[in-house]
């Protein structure tokens, strides 16, 4: 049938399936090649606007500026006033023998809570050092994993509270530092989780409020 056809037919119809093929090669190029320039984009909507970047000329103002100072008269506000005892865990360069928050249940679920998020992959749900990732890493035997440390020694039963914050602030040795990640509350909030979590593994009965004893006997 197709010998039938008049030849420029046929010259047609091949030449459009050859062409058929042009945007599927293009489609496949823009699929592996690498480009600087944005792709093409066809439908705007908001996501291309005029801006600054920080630091930038704009020539707008006066002094040139483009990022601009606040308003005359603002007044800075800050739901908690930073108190740098709270911010470090250390007063007169000694570090806080208790953690200067209000500590109650609330508190201390709050840091079970951000504990099992931040804390327990590495350090284990009961804090002997033998989280999830802990656990792989023996596996993969590779030789660069330091064992996180276990709460139940006695060196970190014996560290201020203000120094297991600035662990979980700034990190130690070789645990890398949460300040960036956990705000400063849930940070002691945490500390007082790990001191519950010390207390369930290593508590006299003199700890126990006098008139929960008789339940436990
Ligand atoms: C990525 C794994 C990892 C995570 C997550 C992690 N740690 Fe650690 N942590 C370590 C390692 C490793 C050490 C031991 C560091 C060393 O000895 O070099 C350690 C040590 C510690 C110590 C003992 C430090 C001392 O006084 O000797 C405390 C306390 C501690 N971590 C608390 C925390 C808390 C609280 C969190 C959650 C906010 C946390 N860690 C999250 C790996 C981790």
């Amino acid at each position: 049938m197709f010998k039938e056809l008049p030849r420029w037919l046929k010259l047609a119809l091949v030449a459009s399936v050859v062409l058929s093929w042009v945007p599927l090669a293009l489609v496949a190029r823009a699929r592996f090649a690498t480009s600087t320039k944005p792709r093409l984009h066809v439908v705007f909507d908001m996501d291309n606007q005029p801006r600054f970047k920080a630091q930038q000329v704009n020539p707008l103002f006066a002094d040139g500026r483009e990022a601009r100072p606040p308003v005359p008269g603002t007044v800075p506000f800050s739901p908690v006033a930073p108190d740098p005892v709270v911010e470090t865990g250390k007063r007169a360069g000694e570090w806080v023998a208790a953690v200067p928050l209000k500590v109650d249940l609330a508190l201390v679920r709050r840091g079970k809570d951000r504990y099992h998020i931040y804390c327990e992959p590495c350090h284990g749900v009961a804090g002997y050092g033998d989280g999830p990732v802990a656990k792989r890493a023996d596996q993969l035997q590779e030789g660069t994993w330091t064992q996180p440390a276990s709460f139940h020694t006695d060196l970190v039963r014996g560290r201020p509270p203000g120094q297991l914050f600035n662990t979980v602030t700034n990190g130690i040795r070789n645990m890398p530092p949460y300040g960036p990640q956990i705000p400063v509350r849930d940070r002691w909030a945490i500390v007082t989780y790990i001191r519950a979590l010390q207390l369930s593994r290593n508590a006299r009965l003199e700890d126990v409020p006098p008139e929960l004893v008789s339940k436990l006997q």
